[in-house]
């Protein structure tokens, strides 16, 4: 079920654009160390490619890709540009520091963006082409190409570009379905055809990437790669623009468990997968959908009675893959009270992290408080207590203290103290209830025009002792964030969350220098899919 072809005609390349296409999705906002973290891991589980920013959009993208670039050791090291030459220019003098660094350079070839987006006439787009990769060629010999609206655009203007990118010097020719409006089928026959009618399609790698608005990225993307592709654009959890890209776990899950009619093999340490899902999910704190293949908890969980009698008599009756081949281990009770800082850095090694100095102690010291909280202290609330610390570690606004009167007998009262960039603030409110109570100190203490729009609660593990997870999304002027908060106390966890996302649009206010803000509204609305 699991056999690996090893031939190198069929190794697909793992692009992973979590760090720019899914960031790019609304309230999807990281923090530079965030980013940081995320290419790290990325690099480790054997990612090939790490997009890992669009340089030009702002100081923020520019020096996310110049610090990767710096630190990353084994994968290539991508920055995005359009196809104005300050664009280029910026994206190479990020890389630079790469040891293998990749300038991405894309423009529209689809009737409806040059008329509409571009307002320019197909020629000027061709010239377009062959200045924007030759530019490149200038900074690195590893240049790749996008036709954005790849699957929209018209054959043989297509096939002119792809065979022009490549003269030009382009390595690798991306076939975007930016609006992810393909179906396998025909995605599958864009690449046959370009490859037959493009007469020196040989001397580039061919790429697919697929957005999710019909709910196919995947599939196209795995059917791109039937018909020659190889290499997937991707990203952890598929999170990004609108629905979506094609999710990495899936991708090479797929290939995978069903090699023997997708007999191609990719360079990832599948045991990493969850890892990677719950790191990309605590940094953009983007829930996973429970169901989600591959990495929702409910992935292989089993609740029918005839389903867990069948998996009683033999696993594979409902089983297509076992659930440490993608690194979920068996939720363990792991320590109490009394377990010291040895066996927490233990347990931290175990579930994958690497925390040092003042995070480690920090960690450690919020370990400590939970245990003496909670009877049973378990894999899933150690992982929520360490990713809010990494979180937070960047925090201006800090939750010192709570307390709030609730009940049956209103008015809801909440007094809380903050620590606003190290001066304390205390307040007092009312509200329509407790959690409106405690939203309307934070309000009183740090003013701001932001609008809540999404309050979510989850219980991290089961009983009545369970942390509460929440999240929040806050927006302003067009921008949005989320946060999460974790704690047995459900308005504890709720002020952590809003405090979090208020801390995030504090740094997404920095970034957004007037001339930046145009660019990145631009970049997040139809520039770039
Ligand atoms: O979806 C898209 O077309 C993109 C390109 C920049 C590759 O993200
Ligand atoms: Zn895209």
């Amino acid at each position: 079920m699991t056999t690996q072809a090893q031939s190198e005609k069929d190794r697909v390349v793992i692009f992973d654009t979590t760090l720019r296409d899914g960031e790019q999705s609304p309230g999807a906002t990281m923090t530079h160390e965030e980013k940081l973290e995320v290419a790290e891991l990325l690099d480790s589980m054997g990612v090939d490619v790490i997009e890992a920013g669009f340089p030009i959009a702002s100081e923020g993208d520019f020096a996310a890709v110049q610090e990767i670039a710096k630190r990353t050791k084994n994968a290539v090291v991508c920055g995005l540009s359009r196809a104005g030459f300050k664009d280029i220019d910026r994206c190479a003098e990020a890389i630079r520091p790469a040891k293998r660094g990749r300038i991405h350079t894309f423009i529209s070839t689809s009737p409806v963006h040059m008329k509409w987006k571009l307002q320019m006439e197909p020629e000027k787009v061709y010239e377009l082409v062959i200045a924007q990769v030759t530019r490149a060629r200038n900074y690195t010999d590893d240049v790749e190409w996008s036709c954005e609206d790849g699957t929209r655009t018209e054959h043989d203007f297509l096939c002119r570009c792809v065979e022009a990118a490549i003269n030009a010097g382009a390595t690798t020719i991306n076939i975007p379905d930016t609006v992810g409006y393909t179906v396998p089928e025909e995605y599958a026959a864009i690449f046959k055809m370009v490859r037959q009618r493009v007469p020196n399609s040989d001397k580039a790698r061919f790429s697919v990437h697929c957005h999710d608005d019909l709910g196919m990225a995947v599939a196209n993307s795995l059917a791109g790669v039937h018909a020659g592709a190889r290499q997937i654009e991707c990203t952890v959890n598929g999170i990004g623009e609108r629905a979506g890209n094609a999710s990495l776990e899936e991708v090479v899950m797929a290939m995978r468990v069903r090699n023997d009619v997708l007999p191609y093999w990719t360079g990832i340490d599948a045991t990493t997968l969850t890892r990677a899902s719950k790191l990309v999910s605590a940094v953009t704190s983007f829930p996973v959908q429970y169901n989600k293949a591959i990495v929702g908890r409910n992935a292989f969980a089993h609740e029918s009675g005839i389903h867990q009698d069948g998996m009683l008599k033999h696993t594979q009756t409902y089983e297509i893959m076992i659930p440490e081949s993608v690194g979920v281990k068996q939720t363990s009770l792991v320590m109490g009270k009394h377990s010291g800082r040895h066996a927490f850095v233990h347990k931290l090694e175990e579930l994958g992290y690497k925390l040092a100095g003042n995070q480690l102690e920090d960690a450690f010291a919020r370990f400590k408080a939970l245990a003496d909280r909670k009877k049973h202290v378990y894999d899933e609330d150690i992982e929520a207590l360490v990713d809010e610390e990494i979180a937070t570690a960047q925090d201006r606004i800090k939750l010192v203290s709570l307390s709030v009167i609730a009940g049956t007998r209103g008015p809801q009262r909440a007094t809380m103290k903050l620590d606003i960039d190290g001066k304390a603030g205390i307040e007092e409110c009312e509200g329509n209830g407790p959690v409106d109570a405690v939203f309307n100190c934070i309000k009183a203490l740090v003013p701001h025009d932001a609008v809540l729009e999404l309050y979510q609660v989850h219980a991290v593990t089961e009983g009545t002792d369970a942390q509460a997870e929440v999240s929040v999304r806050l927006s302003e002027s067009g921008k949005s964030v989320t946060a999460k908060g974790a704690d047995p106390d459900t308005l504890v966890a709720s002020a952590k969350a809003y405090l979090g996302a208020l801390n995030k649009l504090m740094i997404k206010r920095q970034r957004g220098k007037p001339e930046d803000m145009v660019v990145e509204r631009r970049l997040h609305s139809t520039e770039v899919g």
